[in-house]
């Protein structure tokens, strides 16, 4: 019976120390196991391979290796190709709220940059917040420097800067109910990152977040490499929770995306989610994936229906963590993350949740994933609502 290599046999492979994954011929292997294959540097090699003969010290043993590694069909075990992780020299924050100061503690325990600027209109919160992080450092051993102000001529130098700021919805509100209050901040944001620190890679958190994206493009100037903007992984691990949860499985044992805006629009992709490797419905009805989506769409307003005031924080500040990996060169490989299109998906000239490659220098590339016409028509209806909303 053909053998379905899925992204769970890749992840066991690595977790014995291999760095080659020998296909037999039959095999099926899933778009997501070779996806996770190049993102943690297993290579797929197509076999049957001839095993290395074993270590052994006579004469005979060791030209008979020898010989057999001169065969055409050995593999030699290389390193896998070493990722260099990139250290950050300065990350500003503007905004150390809920989400702005969960992701500086992130970066800060990560030891991932020389310098953390954090930067709040509260009276007294980022300067706080930085002399608290730095408290922490004699024991968490973080060499990074936290510093805090209300100035935002405190992003000065910054290679990345997170924006946060803004009002969060409360209950009943939808994300786009902000456009024109966080519209204003993320103005004054940008002009801040064009004069001192133009060289930045922008992380925009700020909802509404397509629209929000947008906005900072517009008034940085910056090219569309140096804008991001966070949903697109916050809301895949809200679809992956919610599929393991009704798969009764680890959330390590889903891959799944959620593509187009972070809002009632949003795109999560059963198409090309897997569990343990294989298609959802080998686990799950259609209702009960229906369900799932439904949950990962609404997410943010459950955890805004619970609180009351404010919203959530620590899901969104280890989605921005997931980033600013990506670009530190930490992790490989498509992540969901809005970029301004530009032809890709058959979209141009709107912000909009697409896999993508990120380094250090920002967008690398979107990636082009083979949707069904309905995922692709969602993602058109997400482009077509947001150009509406802001009125392009
Ligand atoms: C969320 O979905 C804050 O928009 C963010 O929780």
């Amino acid at each position: 019976m053909a053998r379905v290599v899925g992204s769970d046999l890749i992840e066991e492979a690595r977790q014995r120390g291999r760095i080659v994954f020998e296909l037999l011929p039959g095999d099926i292997v899933t778009d997501v196991a070779r996806e996770t294959a190049a993102r943690i540097g297993i290579r797929l090699v197509e076999g049957p391979l001839e095993k290395p003969a074993p270590v052994r010290s006579d004469g005979a043993t060791a030209l008979r290796r020898g010989l057999h590694r001169r065969s055409p069909k050995w593999v030699a075990p290389s390193r896998a190709a070493p990722t260099r992780v990139r250290r950050f020299s300065k990350i500003a924050f503007v905004g150390a709220g809920g989400v702005g100061g969960n992701v500086a503690h992130l970066v800060a325990s990560a030891d991932m940059a020389d310098e953390l600027a954090l930067i709040d209109i509260a009276p007294g919160l980022a300067a706080a917040t930085a002399l608290d992080l730095n408290h922490a450092s004699g024991i968490t051993g973080t060499r990074a420097r936290c510093t805090g102000g209300e100035d935002l001529a405190l992003v000065a130098g910054a290679d990345v800067v997170v924006v946060t700021a803004g009002r969060a919805r409360g209950p009943g509100m939808t994300r786009a109910d902000l456009i024109g209050v966080n519209a204003r901040v993320i103005h004054q944001a940008a002009e801040a990152i064009r004069s001192a620190a133009p060289r930045a890679i922008v992380i925009v958190v700020t909802n509404p977040l397509d629209e929000m994206t947008v906005e900072m493009l517009r008034a940085s100037g910056l090219p569309r490499a140096q804008v991001l903007g966070m949903a697109g992984t916050l809301d895949s691990s809200r679809f992956r929770h919610a599929l393991a949860r009704a798969a009764a499985v680890a959330p390590a044992d889903v891959q799944a995306i959620t593509l187009g805006s972070h809002g009632d629009e949003m795109a999560p992709i059963p198409s090309l989610a897997r569990i343990r490797g294989r298609a959802l419905d080998r686990f799950l009805s259609d209702d009960q994936i229906a369900a799932c989506v439904q949950d990962a769409v609404t997410g943010g307003g459950q955890v805004v229906a619970l609180k009351k005031s404010g919203s959530a924080t620590i899901a969104p500040a280890h989605a921005t963590m997931e980033l600013l990996d990506h670009m530190r060169g930490a992790r490989t490989g498509p992540v969901p993350v809005s970029v301004m299109l530009d032809g890709e998906y058959g979209i141009s000239g709107v912000v909009l949740g697409v896999p993508a490659h990120l380094g250090a220098t920002g967008l690398i590339g979107v990636e082009e994933l083979r949707l069904t016409p309905a995922e692709r028509a969602a993602l058109q209806a997400a482009a077509e609502a947001i150009r509406t909303r802001l009125g392009l």
